[in-house]
């Protein structure tokens, strides 16, 4: 990991202490790591042992001198692989969902386009807070990564949700995140996960979340797809320079920053809206199919609210027909096609064969599969709706098994691996500039 380097934010809380072990267990992975403590995080820990443990001098001020003349604050949020935030308090989380600026380590926050990891740690109740929610919520959408907060005692003898992730989680998330192989062996890992570019001038489609399918004015049939990992491509897309159209079935994400977004409801809504974005002139460089599309609606929709009949046990009955397959039409039709299709599929059994079967029945250059069962990697309902992930990546050449990880994480080497898949088949490949040739050679690995 060479000429790696990470700026590690500290903020205010009894967690703060373990920032110092996470320094040190990223030095011994051989990553750079410059600290930065938050006014709050120096009533914990101090800039000397920060400074000690980090082996560079630990910023702490946004209008000092010494730090603005060694490396200033606009300079420093860009020069770093990754900005980790461990602990993330409460207080910075909310600065960084409302995009304030208002000391150092706010102000490198905003002013960064490198990824960003935060490792939240606070009581249980401010976890749960409402406010505290939303700002997740939207950092999520922003395509923050987060890892963590654990289950378990706190400090403050409460217990629940609230505490910081092991350093060993949050060291592993964050190697995985520069996209480095963790470091064995005394092997190096050189790759860099700043896809900056990696898309630029690309048209890129993407669905997400769920469809509904009405049965009568209030009623519907749906499935768990929150939309996450979806709206996670489009964020990951979006950052690398893509010109992105979300297409979206009901969730309840916030649209990603620099993304056209269309809503719509059910199955054959998705279909109308995905056959106008793609006959818009300009064929699609990718299109990414991540939306749960419902199977079946309805034959028929009940105009008035469906009553309960007499003797109310008795169901009323209603026939189920087929919606269409999008993804397979589009594959079908040469007009629409762009020139790479990617699908999904949750399945709860043989993951890699039916995503196999998926591949050729649906004609598309890539499946990304996960296991949605109880016996996976991830408890049942843990992917559907969670922020985690583990995929096999099924094309007609391999099949690659990623490890577990946050959906944003995944999202931000799908894209790696999409823009490599684009260069060549355009031959493009040795035009892109080395950072991007290193990081598309890096995702086929
Ligand atoms: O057949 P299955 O639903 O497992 O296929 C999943 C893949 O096909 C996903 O990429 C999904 O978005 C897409 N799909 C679709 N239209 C459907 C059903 C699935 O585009 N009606």
């Amino acid at each position: 990991m060479a000429n790696q380097q990470i700026l590690l934010i500290v903020s205010g809380g009894i967690a703060a202490y373990r920032s110092l072990d996470i320094a040190r267990r990223l030095r011994e992975r051989g990553v750079a790591v410059r600290m930065l403590l938050t006014r709050a995080a120096e009533e914990f820990i101090t800039p000397l042992s920060a400074t000690v443990l980090s082996g560079q001098a630990a910023m702490t001020d946004l209008f000092s001198p010494e730090n603005e003349a060694d490396i200033g604050h606009i300079e420093l949020s860009r020069s770093a692989d990754l900005l980790l935030v461990a602990p993330a308090s409460a207080d910075l989380l909310a600065k960084m969902a409302n995009g304030l600026a208002d000391d150092l380590a706010s102000t490198v926050l905003l002013a960064t386009d490198t990824p960003v990891l935060v490792a939240p740690a606070m009581n249980v109740r401010m976890w749960e807070h409402s406010a505290t929610r939303r700002n997740v919520n939207q950092l999520r959408a922003d395509g923050i990564g987060f890892i963590g907060p654990d289950d378990g005692a706190m400090a403050c003898g409460e217990f629940g949700p609230g505490r910081l992730a092991e350093v060993d989680a949050i060291v592993d998330a964050a190697t995985s995140m520069l996209g480095a192989h963790v470091q064995k062996d005394g092997e190096p890992a050189t790759k860099t996960s700043d896809t900056t570019d990696l898309l630029d001038g690309n048209k890129i489609l993407v669905t997400a979340g769920p469809t509904h399918e009405p049965i009568d004015p209030v009623r519907y049939i749906a499935n768990r797809s929150s939309g996450k990992q979806g709206y996670a491509i489009a964020a990951a897309a979006a950052r690398a320079g893509a010109e992105v159209t979300l297409v979206s079935g009901p969730t309840a994400l916030a649209t990603p920053p620099g993304v056209r977004r269309v809503d719509v409801e059910s199955a054959r809504d998705m279909q109308a809206a995905v056959v106008e974005a793609l006959s818009d002139g300009h064929p699609f460089d990718a299109g990414i199919f991540a939306a749960a599309v419902a199977d079946w609606r309805t034959a028929d929709i009940a105009e008035e609210k469906m009553k309960k009949r007499a003797g109310a046990e008795v169901p009323p009955p209603f026939d189920l027909i087929a919606n269409p397959d999008i993804l397979a039409e589009v594959a079908r039709d040469t007009a629409l096609r762009p020139h790479m299709l990617v699908g999904f599929a949750a399945e709860t059994q043989d993951v890699v064969a039916n995503a196999e079967q998926k591949l050729s029945r649906k004609q598309c250059d890539l499946i990304v599969a996960n296991d949605v069962s109880s016996s996976g990697a991830l408890a049942e309902g843990e992917v559907m709706g969670g922020d985690r992930n583990r995929v096999h990546l099924v094309s007609k050449s391999a099949v690659e098994t990623w490890a577990e990880a946050d959906k944003t994480v995944i999202a931000e080497r799908l894209v790696e691996h999409i823009a490599h898949f684009l260069d060549m088949r355009s031959g493009k490949r040795n035009s892109r500039p080395a950072s991007r040739q290193r990081a598309t050679k890096q995702a086929a690995e």
